[in-house]
């Protein structure tokens, strides 16, 4: 293989751009491209790049900085960037980097190959139009050549884009309006990975629970949303290999009576719910936005206990979000020691353009933030320990993803919680070999903040 036939992706950012660079790979491999581990060995380089937060935008500038010598190193390579930076920033990108070949917005995947033959004959190009066509949704079927790629588990998008303007977040801006996938598309993509031996699916949405609120609003329905996620999970699960469902991240003002439901009856629908709170603190919610009460997601967490009593919850949080005090913070402390969350994803608040955060006052010191965030992270490292230890003497089922990254040979995969589980081998009874992509029965015998251990019994 010759350097110019190969590509590298390199990836920022949320599973939406993971989801995202696998689909460009599939794409560019359609085109005749192959798969470079390394960009050293590539003579295509794509960045797919995230802005949710400040420092993840500036990665790109750095990278782009270091990449004018691999440019140089040979005649002919393309440099490309996509994503969330591409989409807000543009062909302003074009004339600030001159070694930049192309910039494509996170709804023109479809056109990178076009635009990387551009390039090969010396065309700089630019496309980050919204695309509201549904076509947007129809992608060419897995190359033969990936379909070994994947462990078990698989992405699918059920909807993409952003309609509700959170007071922080740049997404509505970077992944356009709100708009759902046709149901039967998702069907025959599900299954399809089923078919092909993938037994866990995970549907990607902005703000998943939403799927197909606008639709259904058309058709004269609730406009709240919510049932028609929980049909579509429904439908999911009667598909023949699916085992798992799970799905990310829904919002909790889309968290209704019949997606609780779909928790307690259908049976491949995992134990285990990321649903992003951001505050404790009633004044910081309404000044972001988030159309809650603290109340309304206490509420939401007791009636999912109740439903399915074992489900393990995770959420994302800031701190730091202007005029947050002590006081404020403190209610997020609270908070998360009432609901018990397993884990969380925890952010110090980032300012983005374009944003109505951007210009409220009363900003929170750095280091305050810093602490804050630290403060967070001690408590969740005890409850994260806590519920790992009251775990251990059971029995769970892991699917297994790959080598663990501490070596020795072992593995490590998921369990229908989502709780990371490294596997040992039964020393007293061996049992058959561990490949990724199996389901298999493990008993817990130690617990970590971060993970638990098993070993495989059967
Ligand atoms: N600053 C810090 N964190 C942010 N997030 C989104 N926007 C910002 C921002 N401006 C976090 C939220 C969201 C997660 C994906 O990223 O917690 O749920
Ligand atoms: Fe951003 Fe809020 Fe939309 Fe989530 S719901 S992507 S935080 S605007």
């Amino acid at each position: 293989m010759t350097a110019a036939e190969s590509f590298h992706i390199r990836t920022y950012g949320c599973q939406m751009n993971v989801h995202d660079s696998d689909k460009l790979t599939n794409l560019l491999h359609h085109s005749g491209w192959l798969n470079s581990e390394t960009a050293d060995e590539a003579g295509l380089l794509i960045i797919n790049t995230c802005s949710i937060r400040e420092k993840a935008e500036n990665r790109l500038y750095s990278d782009l900085g270091a990449l004018r010598d691999w440019k140089e190193a040979a005649p002919g390579r393309i440099l490309g960037v996509g994503g969330c930076v591409a989409q807000q920033v543009g062909d302003a990108l074009l004339r600030r980097f001159s070694h930049l070949d192309f910039v494509f917005g996170t709804h023109n995947l479809k056109l990178v190959p076009s635009m990387v033959d551009s390039a090969s004959r010396g065309q700089r190009t630019s496309e980050v139009e919204e695309n509201r066509s549904l076509a947007r949704f129809d992608l060419p079927e897995r190359h033969p050549e990936l379909a070994a790629d994947r462990a078990g588990a698989a992405f699918v998008t059920v909807m993409e884009g952003c309609d509700m303007f959170c007071s922080f977040c740049i997404v509505p801006r970077t992944r356009g309006r709100e708009i759902s996938r046709p149901a039967e598309s998702i069907l025959r993509e599900a299954r399809r990975l089923a078919e092909e031996g993938i037994c866990e699916i995970t549907l990607l949405g902005q703000t998943v629970n939403a799927y197909g609120r606008h639709d259904r609003r058309r058709a004269g329905g609730s406009p709240s949303g919510g049932a028609g996620f929980a049909e579509l999970l429904a439908e999911l699960d009667s598909i023949p290999g699916i085992r798992r469902i799970r799905y990310t991240s829904p919002h909790p003002l889309f968290f209704d009576a019949s997606l609780i439901q779909a928790h307690a009856s259908l049976k491949s629908l995992c134990p285990h719910v990321h649903l992003p709170v951001q505050s404790g603190s009633n004044r910081i919610l309404e000044a972001m936005r988030r159309r809650y009460r603290r109340e309304q997601y206490l509420e939401i967490v007791r009636d999912l206990r109740a439903a399915v009593p074992q489900i393990a919850l995770t959420t994302d949080l800031i701190v730091g979000f202007p005029g947050e005090r002590r006081e404020d913070f403190q209610a997020t402390l609270d908070l998360v020691r009432e609901v018990g969350f397993v884990d969380h994803y925890g952010f110090k608040y980032s300012p983005r353009p374009d944003t109505t955060a951007i210009r409220m006052g009363d900003p929170v010191a750095p280091e305050e933030a810093q602490e804050r965030l630290q403060e967070l992270q001690g408590l969740q490292r005890e409850l994260s320990l806590a519920h790992h230890r009251s775990r251990v003497g059971g029995w769970t089922e892991v699917l297994v993803e790959g080598q663990s990254r501490a070596g020795h040979g072992q593995f490590r995969g998921r369990d229908p919680s989502h709780r990371l589980v490294n596997l040992a081998a039964d020393e007293e009874k061996p049992v058959e070999p561990i490949s990724a992509g199996q389901i298999r029965s493990v008993e817990l015998v130690e617990a970590t903040p971060h993970s638990l251990i098993g070993i495989v019994r059967a």
